[in-house]
């Protein structure tokens, strides 16, 4: 007895140690101008299904969260409103990748969506109807301030109203409505204090897609963080998403063009002014092994009028193509995988098999980059092994189909460099830890 006592504290130790050495370090500071990213399923995320889902229910889920994500970005370029879908399918509200954010003096530390397709952010605050029980207290800070509504800020937001002398307005975010008041405070990233950063402090949601702790806008218009934050980090930043498969780790946010990777490819960023914050770029064709599949010009092609062209969001899971690159590179994909194999279905996606395949990659060519796809980027496969399907699809019919989508599945794995200054993007493979 005595001995076993005495060994407790070692086994103790032990057992900690272990748990630390396969956990991440949830609790780790962020340093500089670089955070953590986590995906929502980590454990060091407080979103994660309290009951592990299935894989086919988490790959389903996945999927209802784009349509309405899809249907987000459609209203953004066609400027239509939303038909909110029912989907009582799901079970968790939550964005894919979070990272920790300060908010006020004292800091309350929040997990905030990352959203690169969408400019401003905003917060569930003290008294918010429908939010999450974790939310940003006003009165506990003491740098808090509303914003006027004669402040220049307050026109730059859809829609705002006088509440009281307040700027308050309203918009529509995936399935939810959302009614904030626009306030200012110190928002602290890493170790970077942004003071009298402009946000939306969220009154009122309703539906399933505010996420539960607010949303940074990484996007590059007005109100957005790279326009609070111009003389810190120059509109330049980039992240790496760890992998779904490899929960335990974790990616980073870097902001600022400081410590960014050198030997990168760039492609141009293209600008639609109907939609300013959405990265837009040029790809051109895609090539499915050594071939270059036969996709009708126009399914590829930048039209600011209609909306039509590529953007990369990292707010998507799967990428989606316009209908007819898709049906090209999914046929060339089920060619080279093997004509004679049978070919089932899962939820949207139309290309799934249920033995061992060997795969072609798959490029994408935009104007002066390639970006090969590895595997891991290109198929999903369920724990048991037994089914693996590819990771796209087209477009669903009900929304805007001329948008492709370069999601965030299709960009795990790799370190993608906003650079606006320069007017460009970069990806090359880099495996996030
Ligand atoms: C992550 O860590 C947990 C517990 O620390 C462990 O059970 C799990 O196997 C790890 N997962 C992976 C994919 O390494
Ligand atoms: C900010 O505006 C809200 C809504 O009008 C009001 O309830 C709150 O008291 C104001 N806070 C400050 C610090 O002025
Ligand atoms: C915004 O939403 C609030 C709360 O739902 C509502 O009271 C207000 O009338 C709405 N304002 C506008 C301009 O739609
Ligand atoms: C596919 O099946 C057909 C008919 O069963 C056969 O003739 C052909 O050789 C098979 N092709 C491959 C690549 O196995
Ligand atoms: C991309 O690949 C194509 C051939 O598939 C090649 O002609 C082109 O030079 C490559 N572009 C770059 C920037 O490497």
């Amino acid at each position: 007895m005595k001995i076993l006592l005495s060994l407790t504290p070692l086994i103790l130790f032990l057992f900690f140690y272990l748990v630390q050495g396969l956990n991440p370090k949830c609790d780790a500071q962020d340093h500089g101008s670089n955070l953590q990213v986590f995906h929502v399923f980590s454990p060091c995320s407080p979103f994660k299904p309290s009951n592990p889902l299935s894989w086919e229910q988490s790959v389903l889920q996945l999927q209802a969260k784009d349509q309405v994500r899809l249907q987000f970005l459609a209203s953004l370029v066609a400027k239509r409103s939303i038909v909110p879908i029912a989907s009582g399918r799901q079970i968790i509200q939550s964005p894919t990748y979070i990272v920790r954010a300060k908010i006020g003096n004292p800091a309350q530390t929040l997990l905030m969506a990352l959203d690169n397709s969408n400019d401003a952010s905003w917060i569930p605050c003290a008294g918010c109807e429908g939010c999450s029980s974790t939310f940003f207290v006003p009165d506990k800070s003491t740098t808090f301030k509303n914003v006027s509504c004669f402040a220049a800020e307050c026109k730059q937001v859809p829609n705002p109203t006088c509440g009281g002398s307040a700027c308050a307005f309203n918009l529509t975010y995936g399935s939810s409505s959302i009614a904030a008041n626009l306030v200012q405070d110190t928002v602290t990233l890493a170790t970077d204090p942004l003071p009298g950063y402009t946000f939306g402090c969220i009154a009122k949601t309703t539906g399933t897609s505010t996420p539960p702790q607010g949303l940074l806008g990484l996007g590059r218009g007005p109100l957005s963080l790279l326009s609070q934050s111009q003389n810190l980090y120059q509109s330049t930043f980039s992240y790496c998403l760890p992998s779904f498969k490899s929960l335990n780790f974790s990616g980073s946010l870097r902001l600022g063009p400081s410590a960014q990777p050198k030997n990168i490819k760039f492609t141009p960023l293209l600008r639609n002014p109907r939609r300013s914050s959405l990265y837009y770029v040029n790809l051109f064709a895609i090539r499915v092994g050594n071939r270059i599949v036969n996709i009708p010009p126009p399914a590829l092609a930048f039209n600011p009028t209609t909306g039509a062209g590529t953007i990369f969001d990292s707010g998507t899971v799967f990428t989606r193509l316009s209908e007819p690159a898709y049906v090209a590179v999914r046929d060339e994909f089920r060619r080279r995988v093997g004509a004679n194999l049978t070919v089932t279905a899962l939820g949207g996606f139309d290309t799934c098999y249920t033995v061992p395949i060997v795969t072609p990659t798959i490029t994408f060519l935009f104007d002066g980059m390639n970006v090969t796809l590895p595997q891991d980027n290109i198929l999903i496969h369920s724990t048991a092994g037994s089914t693996t399907c590819l990771a796209m699809a087209s477009a669903p019919n009900n929304v805007n189909s001329v948008l492709n989508v370069i999601a965030n599945m299709q960009q795990q794995n790799h370190r993608v460099l906003y650079d606006v200054p320069n007017s460009r993007i970069g990806v090359s493979r880099e495996l996030c830890s």
